[in-house]
């Protein structure tokens, strides 16, 4: 059950700063969790995104002072057992460690810095630390319009990868914007051939969020030495019905927890400049008040969503 209460405002410790929210994210994480997928104690506040400003500092705290803007994502949620942080983000008021944030540059509203922070580290970790992304490789984005998809398409292209993205056909011009070479419908049942038409030479990274439906797919348009990183979906029941062109092309399969990195501030701050610079966005399809948190969550579960939907306290 998800409701909204009054509870005691929590004082920044040593390492922590106390932050007014003016937006959060929503993400699949939280409906699974609240789902209890995660076995968590309960009650517990959800939510990792946000974005506000900073009005109390720990006594340690040297990046922020009050009255900075700030967006950040806090591993409150955390699958490998730990208890995380102290607080999650659905609350008008947060507190989190300062290694969890960065500056929101002034050019960036607050909905976009409450809908970059986990889907940005989650692109950034996937693309360049285990996809060792580099200029001129050939990239395929699964579900380019999703709130990881769309980060992860401006970041591949931004990187000058040859970028191939999947999306219902109603948003292929949105991702094309974004900045994908070539959009497939991932549902026209072609998806393969195709895949392999605009990257005759095969796929050198590939971002997969619904592994167990795709893996065999991607396998087979891997190139020679080609990653899968693997983000999501259905891994008790990966559907690979032929490994031989996996070992044949040395083809990598890296599963990955954004949760897992370890320098959450260092990726906010280089998705920071580029939010400055106007090089990246973040997409916010819809906005709710934060006592609809329910309703936000639904329509993330069950509805197509360009980019993301964002909460205000
Ligand atoms: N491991 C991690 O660290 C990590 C981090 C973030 C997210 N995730 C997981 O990654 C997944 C995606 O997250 P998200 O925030 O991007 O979710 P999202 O915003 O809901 O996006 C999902 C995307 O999947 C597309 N899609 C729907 N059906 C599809 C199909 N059959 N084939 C291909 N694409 C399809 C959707 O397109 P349409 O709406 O146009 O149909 C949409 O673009 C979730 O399972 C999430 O839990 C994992």
């Amino acid at each position: 059950m998800l409701q909204v209460e009054q509870t005691d405002r929590l004082t920044p410790e040593a390492d922590e700063v106390l932050i007014e929210t003016n937006a959060i994210g929503v993400n699949p994480c939280d409906v699974l969790r609240r789902q209890g997928l995660w076995d968590d104690e309960l009650p517990l506040i959800p939510g990792s995104d946000i974005t506000g400003v900073v009005t109390d500092v720990g006594t340690h705290v040297t990046a922020f002072e009050p009255g900075d803007r700030v967006f950040g994502t806090i591993p409150h949620l955390n699958v490998s057992g730990e208890r995380g942080d102290r607080q999650g983000t659905y609350a008008s008021a947060v507190v989190a460690r300062e290694d969890r944030l960065a500056t929101l540059p002034d050019e960036a509203s607050f909905h976009v810095g409450a809908a970059v922070g986990l889907v940005g580290i989650t692109a950034w970790r996937a693309l360049f630390h285990f996809g060792d992304l580099e200029p001129g490789d050939c990239c395929l984005i699964h579900g380019a319009s999703g709130g990881v998809g769309h980060i992860a398409t401006q970041l591949a292209s931004l990187a000058g990868a040859k970028t191939l993205a999947t999306a219902a056909r109603r948003n292929h011009s949105t991702v094309e914007r974004l900045g994908a070479d070539t959009v497939l419908d991932y549902a026209d049942g072609e998806l393969e051939s195709k895949v392999n038409a605009a990257a005759p030479e095969g796929v050198d990274l590939i971002l997969d969020h619904r592994l167990g439906e795709y893996i065999q797919l991607d396998i087979d348009v891997a190139a020679y030495g080609g990653s899968i990183v693997a983000i999501g979906g259905n891994y008790d029941q990966p559907q690979i019905l032929d490994l031989t062109a996996a070992i044949g092309k040395d083809v990598t399969i890296q599963p990955m927890d954004m949760f897992n990195e370890p320098n959450i501030d260092a990726v906010l701050q280089r998705l920071a400049i580029l939010l400055s610079s106007g090089e990246l966005t973040a997409k916010v399809d819809r906005v709710f008040a934060l006592e609809d948190a329910k309703e936000a969550q639904r329509v993330v579960e069950e509805e197509s969503v360009v980019g993301k939907v964002v909460l205000e306290p």
